[in-house]
């Protein structure tokens, strides 16, 4: 495969279940690196990724994956892909370390390899003491960072993972937000990420494409989605009232200003008015922690705007 070859495709692709159309006429093109894949639940996440795979035949349509056709080399596809399954699919009575040892050996990693490369993938996931313990008793966190190790353990091309934040609380979520960026950052795997929530993989996701009722409703590169708002947030040194203090200083020289939490947002009208909260600050001897655009969140490019005009999106607050 050359370069920029896209590691998948699929044109008109459709995929009936007797009584519901999970994939409608879906064309698009996976390159290389970290792609979101949301949508509601029913989108047809999960049975994109089953196609892609070769678990299910597709009603229509054309298929590649990393060049390959799932309808007739499934078998070879799998050897350079991974698969975090959304649902649990890990036995109990096995520990980490046994399951991802055996998903090792069944790849055809040599023993020994086998064992060096199990025992890396869960370092890497971060199971370390945990991993000896039967899997039965592994928090939902853990159960997932074993599914992870699993789905990595034979160093594929590319992996697919199916809603791997489901059921974690924020922190663990976060965390495994982390793993997923270190898998592509680390190991070069591209990776082929799914969630039902909007705004979840903006921060991890190069690339986010959307789906409805299976039908392709964008495709586009995470930083066009969250376009910049036009504003920058400022943060100023201490828990003060520097932040209030900027914020008049700015209005006083006609600039648009707000509060927004402890920081202040401003309306970046002119090149001139980046310079100006940079002079305001020193004249004001407010150290500036933070100068950062403001670009709009995923759930803000999705969600339907608030039904009621009176709390749209006009910022309020100290603007004039
Ligand atoms: N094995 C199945 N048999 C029949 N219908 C299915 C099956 N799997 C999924 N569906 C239906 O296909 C649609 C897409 O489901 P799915 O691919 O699981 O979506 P997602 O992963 O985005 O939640 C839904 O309407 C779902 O009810
Ligand atoms: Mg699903």
């Amino acid at each position: 495969m050359t370069g920029d070859a896209p590691v998948l495709e699929t044109h008109a692709l459709t995929k009936r279940y007797p009584s519901v159309t999970a994939l409608d006429d879906l064309t698009l093109q996976v390159h290389a690196g970290i792609t979101g894949v949301v949508g509601v639940n029913g989108a047809g996440k999960s049975t994109l990724i089953k196609v892609l795979l070769g678990l299910l035949p597709a009603t229509s349509g054309r298929v590649h994956v990393l060049g390959m056709d799932p309808a007739v080399q499934a078998r070879d596809i799998r050897a350079l892909v991974g698969y975090m399954p959304e649902h649990d699919c890990l036995p109990a009575d096995v520990s980490a370390a046994d399951f991802v040892l055996h998903m090792a050996t069944m790849s055809g990693l040599p023993r020994q390899a086998s064992r060096e490369r199990a025992s890396d993938v869960l370092r890497h996931v971060g199971l370390d003491e945990e991993r000896h313990r039967a899997m039965g008793g592994y928090s939902t966190g853990m159960k997932q960072r074993a599914k992870l190790a699993q789905a990595l353990v034979h160093d594929p091309t590319l992996v697919f993972l199916d809603e791997p934040t489901s059921g974690l609380d924020p922190r663990a979520r976060d965390d495994m937000l982390d793993l997923i960026a270190r898998v592509h950052a680390d190991f070069g795997i591209s990776v082929v990420v799914t969630s039902h929530l909007l705004g979840e993989l903006e921060r991890t996701a190069d690339r986010i494409v959307v789906l409805d009722s299976g039908r392709l409703l964008r495709a586009s590169t995470t930083s066009d989605l969250t376009q910049s708002t036009g504003t920058v947030v400022v943060e100023v040194l201490g828990a003060g009232d520097g932040d209030r203090i900027l914020g008049q200083a700015l209005l006083d020289r006609g600039i648009t200003a707000w509060p927004a939490g402890d920081d202040v947002e401003v309306r970046i009208e002119r090149p001139e008015d980046l310079d100006a909260i940079r002079d305001v600050a020193v004249e004001l001897d407010l150290g500036l922690v933070r100068l950062q655009e403001r670009r709009h969140t995923l759930d803000e490019v999705f969600l339907p705007p608030p039904s009621s005009p009176a709390v749209a999106s006009a910022p309020g607050g100290v603007a004039p």
